[in-house]
């Protein structure tokens, strides 16, 4: 007999976003009320492996964590990853972390590094600004990522410290606060300043003040942590936690070794998950072995045209086929070009991640995919449905599912404006087993 699932609304409350978790607010995930609620009613044994093969800021994998669970939390955002290991931090080290920020702040202070002409924060900032923060930067990777880290070619982001990862999340929000000028009507786009714009200047009171602000409110959050765990008499067992960089479309999973994914695929909404961290991968640059771009190409819901034809893929199934066929021969500019090719990319990278996904799961394993539907102009993306053809398609069973109704879409698509359409959005809890 399979466990029924506790299934509660992914929606992230803004009420429930204080403390430690409000420092991971990044794009629309679900919250860790839900994935709780979930994983504990899964009745899973202390041996079982947790996977979130697109982990974002870390959600699953600092619920399983909590909960003594093993995991693993893949994504292919540089940033996320770090903001995924920072949010693992144990409360024990919420004394370290006001020493160390005031140390790099005094060794930035004292030498502040020649800036690089081609440094990515020139991008956002004056030169003064950006040395700044670069310096600041400089003197957390130079204090905290030890040799074990590096490799020739370069810093393994999945192995930085904790205490690292904490330090850089406190500098990118402080870059953040300062680039604010620069966001846009939509939460997760950042838009990039145009060369003649005027680049953001701060003084270097105001950088510190900023990053140091920040790690004062983590350390906060970190000790109000130990005191709940404390109260509740929390014995602190933690589930070992694996976070990795990789992309899901040719990820090497062992086969039949997760017992549980709990996930929420990228949006086919044109969210840009790139655009939404610009600033973020600017602050790693030096860490980082591709560009933005390159990023943004590889990322599923890419805005970018695949620089390969794709094929359709009967397996899609009949939803996604007949989505595709009114989108190419939808009478509006583009629709059969541009867009029906970025979507085409979409499916596809879907599909080969679905399979690996299967691949690695046990057979009996289940997997909990939260998924939203979207409108392409009048044309309803199902996207839940899509979902779960596509995983049946890869030999996963849909049992248990539950919707929720959204007021808002998180999306920038085309035609919102002009046609007619239901306001809001369908957020769909999938249940597979295999
Ligand atoms: C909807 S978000 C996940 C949100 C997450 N549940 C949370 O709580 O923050 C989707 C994530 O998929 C990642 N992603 C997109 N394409 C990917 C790929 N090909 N491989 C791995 N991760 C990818 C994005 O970087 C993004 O972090």
């Amino acid at each position: 007999m399979v466990k029924r699932l506790r299934i509660v609304s992914p929606k992230r409350n803004k009420r429930l976003q204080t403390g430690w978790e409000g420092f991971f607010p990044y794009y629309a995930g679900y919250s860790e009320l839900f994935a709780r609620e979930l994983l504990q009613s899964a009745k899973l044994p202390r041996s079982a492996v947790v996977l979130d093969p697109w982990n974002g800021s870390g959600t699953t994998t600092y619920t399983a964590t909590s909960l003594g669970l093993n995991s693993i939390g893949i994504d292919l955002n540089p940033v996320m990853i770090i903001v995924a290991r920072a949010r693992l931090l144990p409360p024990s080290e919420a004394d370290h972390l006001r020493p160390l920020a005031a140390t790099i702040l005094s060794h930035t202070r004292s030498a502040p590094p020649a800036l690089q002409p081609d440094d990515a924060l020139l991008g956002w900032f004056d030169p003064a600004t950006a040395a700044f923060v670069r310096g600041i930067e400089q003197n957390i990777r130079r204090s905290l990522i030890g040799s074990m880290t590096k490799s020739p070619d370069g810093v393994h982001l999945d192995r930085i410290s904790g205490t690292a990862a904490t330090l850089y999340v406190a500098l990118f929000a402080a870059c953040r606060r300062l680039v604010a000028p620069f966001r846009s009507s939509n939460p997760t786009w950042l838009r990039a300043p145009k060369a003649d714009e005027a680049r953001i200047s701060a003084t270097q009171a105001t950088i510190a003040r900023g990053f140091g602000g920040n790690v004062r409110g983590m350390t906060a959050a970190l000790a109000e942590k130990r005191e709940a765990d404390l109260r509740l008499k929390k014995v602190p067992h933690s589930g070992d936690c694996r976070v990795s960089l990789s992309d899901t479309v040719s990820m090497d999973l062992a086969a039949n070794s997760v017992d549980f994914v709990l996930t929420s695929p990228p949006y086919c909404t044109r969210i840009d998950y790139t655009a939404a961290t610009r600033i973020e991968l600017a602050v790693l640059a030096p860490l980082l072995k591709t560009t933005e771009r390159a990023l943004g190409r590889q990322m599923i819901g890419s805005t970018q045209v695949p620089g390969v034809e794709i094929e359709v893929d009967e397996g899609w199934g009949e939803t996604c086929l007949s989505f595709l066929d009114a989108l190419k021969s939808h009478p509006s500019k583009a629709s059969g070009g541009y867009y029906y090719r970025t979507h085409l990319d979409y499916f596809d990278k879907m599909s080969r991640s679905m399979k690996r996904l299967a691949f690695g799961l046990k057979p009996g394993g289940r997997g909990v995919l939260v998924v939203q539907d979207s409108y392409y102009k009048d044309i309803h993306n199902d996207l839940p449905k899509i979902i779960a053809e596509i995983g049946a398609y890869h030999g996963l069973t849909l049992g248990q599912s539950k919707a929720f109704h959204l007021r808002s879409m998180s999306d920038i698509n085309p035609g919102r404006r002009s046609y007619v359409r239901p306001s809001g959005a369908t957020e769909s809890v999938l249940c597979f087993t295999k």
